[in-house]
């Protein structure tokens, strides 16, 4: 990462490279709630609901494990908003995320913000109705734990540099960040099919590597029937992308933002009971 411009009130950081902030400047790190962590949560528990004919959409749905690809970590936000969902919302279940960043320094770039990431999540009324039936305790043990985790990542380096890795591997959580272009990723993961994708690279003008139909078919091969892909952009050549790949689209709540993010679903056999037409 180069020289950084820091906005100290939204806790987002400004990439000089890529001409672009690493997050909504808005909503920080609320936008991984929002875009990424609850459409998902939320998208899995309807299907689990409509496959065991559960009527009563406030029961808790079981999740025994999540296999999660965040797949350009940047500096966490959405990892560390995985982690804290996951915690407070379904602490029995184990998660293990998987990542990719080509810039190594971005990684730890926490450790310098965390104290503002931490006042932010205070005084923003966001985060309150985001959790709503949690004490202020609670809320803010569960993210000083989540954060020391991402502050705290192990690093793995390999002589050639072809294989640097950060990772976590304790309890119920389980972190592997790539140091490594996301192209790459049939290379790294070979067997592993994800539940839940976060697409999130900077946007398709400043950063076209990470949107083309080449990668969405590499992406592809780490999906199973059901996995759920999300995004903040809703640009019309991402969509057309999934559509070709037999994905549906859902519009997920803008948040203020000019243009609703993306929900991109494969099951066909739930559809009618899902309620999901892509007509977006
Ligand atoms: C918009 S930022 C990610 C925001 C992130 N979710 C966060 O919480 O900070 C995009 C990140 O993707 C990285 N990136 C861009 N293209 C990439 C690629 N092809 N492979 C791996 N990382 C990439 C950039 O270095 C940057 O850190």
């Amino acid at each position: 990462m180069e020289n950084n411009n820091y906005n100290k009130e939204n806790v987002v950081l400004f990439s000089e490279k890529y001409n672009e902030h690493y997050k909504s400047i808005t909503l920080g790190i609320n936008e991984s709630f929002l875009k990424f962590v609850i459409p998902s949560f939320d998208y899995l528990k309807k299907i689990t609901q409509v496959r065991n004919n559960i009527t009563n959409n406030t029961e808790q749905i079981y999740i025994k494990k999540l296999n999660i690809l965040d797949d350009c970590f940047g500096y966490g936000f959405n990892t560390i908003a995985t982690i804290y969902y996951t915690k407070l919302n379904y602490p029995n279940t184990k998660i293990s995320i998987f990542s990719f960043e080509k810039e190594k320094e971005v990684v730890t770039k926490i450790k310098e913000i965390k104290q503002d990431l931490f006042f932010f999540c205070e005084k923003t009324k966001y985060f309150e109705d985001i959790f709503p039936n949690v004490t202020k305790n609670i809320r803010e043990k569960t993210f000083r734990e989540t954060i020391e985790i991402i502050e705290n990542l192990n690093f793995h380096e390999t002589k050639n540099n072809n294989n640097n890795f950060y990772y976590h591997e304790k309890n119920k959580i389980n972190i592997k960040i790539f140091i490594e272009d996301l192209n790459n990723i049939n290379k790294k993961i070979k067997f592993k099919k994800f539940d839940f994708i976060y697409h999130d690279p900077f946007s398709i003008k400043n950063n076209p590597d990470a949107w083309s139909e080449n990668l969405f078919k590499k992406i592809q091969k780490t999906t199973k029937k059901n996995t759920i892909i999300t995004s903040y952009s809703s640009n019309s050549i991402f969509r057309n992308i999934l559509r070709n790949l037999k994905y549906k689209i859902i519009n997920i709540d803008a948040q203020g933002r000019r243009k609703p993010s993306t929900l991109a679903l494969k099951i066909k056999i739930f559809d009618k009971k899902l309620k999901i037409t892509d007509k977006n």
